[in-house]
């Protein structure tokens, strides 16, 4: 059964929709791990668009589960990284433009850069895992950097036009799995996996951990609506 890494990025989004103090990360942090997430997933983006580098700080401080930072491997980052000490940085592309993480790290095409990043880290006792399509030559570039783990990319997986597309994008994950287990990593998968696609991925042994975030905090305000609004009702009723 795999472990599940929530990412919180998105209660951030919804605090800079106001640029407030609500609602909050940290909060969000605390009651993902009493409800059970094995660890809590946070990305910082060079523009920081959701998270800032005060809630790594204070997350840092609270997350007794494990801490799972996602980075570009931009200079500033990487030096940022080093001072909040998160347990695991999962090295990721970065583009301004992008709404989310688009494609995986292309290792190959910016070996020196990411290995380099990847010596510092773990001479740092930080675990690094690369964030990477489901790729062979990907896999094996990924080995040679030394990283201890691989996130495998189910963006295409996850937006498959058909069912046919779908099981051609499982298997490909599920080679990539055993190249990546074969390798010696340890295996991550995430990205675009909801409550409708997840079950799929999580059956496929040997992955150690799913990481999931914008369907898990749509889903919370679903969830959560009613609460709030029998709250919010009680208030107001003198
Ligand atoms: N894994 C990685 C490396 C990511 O960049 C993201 C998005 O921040 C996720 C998992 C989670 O993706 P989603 O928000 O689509 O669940």
């Amino acid at each position: 059964m795999p472990k599940l890494g929530v990412n919180i990025d998105h209660i951030a989004t919804l605090r800079e929709a106001r640029k407030i103090f609500e609602p909050d990360p940290i909060k969000g942090a605390e009651i993902a791990q009493k409800a059970g997430a094995d660890s809590i997933v946070a990305h910082l983006r060079q523009d920081r668009r959701h998270i800032k580098e005060s809630d790594m700080f204070k997350m840092r401080e609270i997350i007794t589960t494990r801490f799972n930072m996602e980075m570009s491997v931009n200079p500033e980052i990487v030096e940022l990284t080093l001072k909040i000490k998160p347990d695991q940085a999962t090295l990721v592309p970065e583009n301004r433009q992008e709404i989310t993480t688009e494609g995986g790290l292309d290792v190959i095409s910016n070996f020196e850069r990411i290995k380099k990043v990847v010596d510092d880290l773990k001479t740092n006792d930080i675990i690094v895992n690369l964030f990477i399509d489901p790729r062979a030559d990907q896999i094996e570039a990924s080995k040679q950097t030394g990283a201890e783990a691989i996130e495998l990319h189910t963006g295409e997986y996850s937006n498959a036009s058909s069912s046919n597309e779908e099981d051609r994008y499982l298997q490909e994950i599920k080679e990539a799995v055993g190249l990546g287990l074969s390798s010696g990593f340890i295996v991550h998968a995430g990205h675009g996996l909801n409550y409708k696609n997840v079950r799929r991925i999580a059956e496929i042994k040997g992955i150690e951990e799913l990481n999931i975030g914008h369907s898990i905090i749509s889903e919370a305000v679903f969830v959560g609506l009613r609460e709030a609004v029998s709250e919010m009702k009680k208030l107001i009723t003198l």
